[in-house]
C-alpha cells in the first residue's frame, strides 16, 4: 500500500452534448492495494469516475475533459481502452446482460481472444480465473443457467483473466439476493487481501462499505465532498444527512443513544462493535 496507482488531478468532465459537469474539479489519489468505496446519490458522478479510470471516458464516451487522470503511470486520454483493460477491469450491475457466450469457459476466454492471447495459454488462464471466484469446474456450464451471484462472479472471472491490477465494481450486487451479494463482496475482499488487488466499489449499502472498505469517497453533484476511513466518514452523521445519505444502523443507534446521554465516545461503524459496546455498558 504505497504508490498511488490512480491519480485525478483537478478533473472536470462534461459528456458530449451536455453543458453540465458530470465531474467537477475532482482531485484524488488511490494507492495500490486499497479497497475504496464510492458513495453518492443517483447522478452524483460515481459511474463517470469509474469510467475515467478505465479510459471509456473520454476515449469511447466523449466529451470535454480538463485536468488529468493517471492510471498506473499512464495518462488515460492517451491510451486506447483495449490497452487500459490490461490494467483495469470493470464489472457492471447486471451480470446477465454481460453474458454472451454458450459456456462459462468461452465467457472468460472472450477478453483473452480480443487481447490476442494464444489458444494454448487460454485453458489454464480460464480455469485459474474460474477457481479464483469459486467457480472451479464450471467451464462447460451455460452462463444463463447460473444463479445471479454465480453469474456476477463469472463476469468478474472474465475480468480477472486479463490480470488487471485494479478491479472496479459498479453496483455489482444490485440485482443479487443477500447470499449473492455476500459472495461477491467476500470474493473481492479476498482478491484485495491475498493478491493486493486495488478494488473500487460503487455501492449504496453503507453497511457493506463499513465492513470491507479501507476508505470511503462521497460524491455529490460531480464533486468529491468527503474522503476518509469508514470511521471518519460515517461519524459525520449530520453532513451525510444533509446530502441525503444514510449511515450504518450501528452509527444511527449510537447517535440516538448519545442524544439521550447514554452513549460516550466514538460511533461504531460495524454492528459487531456496537453490540460489544452496548454489552459492556450493560455490564458496567
Ligand atoms: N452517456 C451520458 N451522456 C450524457 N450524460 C451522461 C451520460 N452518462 C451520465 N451522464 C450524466 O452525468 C452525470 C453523472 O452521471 P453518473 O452516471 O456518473 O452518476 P452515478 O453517480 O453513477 O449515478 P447512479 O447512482 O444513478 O448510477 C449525470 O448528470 C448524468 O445524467
Ligand atoms: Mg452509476
Amino acid at each position: 500500500m504505497s504508490n498511488p496507482i490512480i491519480q485525478f488531478d483537478d478533473v472536470s468532465f462534461s459528456y458530449a452534448g451536455t453543458d453540465s459537469f458530470a465531474l467537477q474539479s475532482v482531485s484524488l489519489e488511490i494507492k495500490e492495494g486499497e479497497y475504496v468505496a464510492i458513495l453518492g446519490l443517483n447522478g452524483a458522478g460515481k459511474t463517470t469516475l469509474g469510467l475515467c479510470v478505465n479510459g471509456i471516458v473520454p476515449t469511447m464516451l466523449g466529451g470535454n475533459l480538463t485536468g488529468k487522470v493517471t492510471v498506473g503511470g499512464l495518462d488515460v486520454s492517451e491510451y486506447p481502452v483495449r490497452e487500459l483493460a490490461k490494467l483495469v477491469g470493470i464489472v457492471f450491475d447486471n451480470p446477465e446482460f454481460q453474458m454472451s457466450q454458450m459456456s462459462a469457459a468461452e465467457e472468460v476466454a472472450l477478453g483473452l481472444e480480443h487481447a490476442g492471447v494464444p489458444h494454448e495459454a487460454m485453458h489454464e488462464i480460464v480455469s485459474d480465473s474460474l477457481a479464483m471466484v469459486g467457480l472451479a469446474g464450471f467451464e462447460a456450464r451455460s452462463p444463463l443457467g447460473l444463479s445471479g451471484g454465480q453469474q456476477q462472479r463469472l463476469a468478474i472471472a472474465a475480468v480477472l483473466a486479463m490480470k488487471p491490477r485494479i478491479l472496479i465494481m459498479d453496483e455489482p450486487t444490485s440485482n443479487l439476493d443477500p447470499i449473492g451479494k455476500q459472495e461477491v463482496f467476500d470474493m473481492a475482499a479476498k482478491l484485495n487481501g491475498e493478491q493486493g488487488m486495488t478494488v473500487i466499489v460503487i455501492e449504496h449499502e453503507v453497511e457493506v462499505m463499513a465492513r470491507y472498505a479501507d476508505r470511503v469517497i462521497v460524491m455529490d453533484g460531480g464533486r468529491v465532498v468527503m474522503n476518509g476511513t469508514p470511521q471518519e466518514i460515517f461519524s459525520r452523521v449530520d453532513e451525510l444527512a444533509a446530502l441525503k445519505l444514510r449511515v450504518p444502523e450501528a452509527v444511527a443507534l449510537a447517535k440516538q443513544l448519545e442524544a439521550r446521554g447514554v452513549w460516550k465516545g466514538d460511533f461504531p461503524v460495524r454492528t459487531e462493535t456496537a453490540v460489544d459496546r452496548v454489552n459492556a455498558m450493560l455490564k458496567a
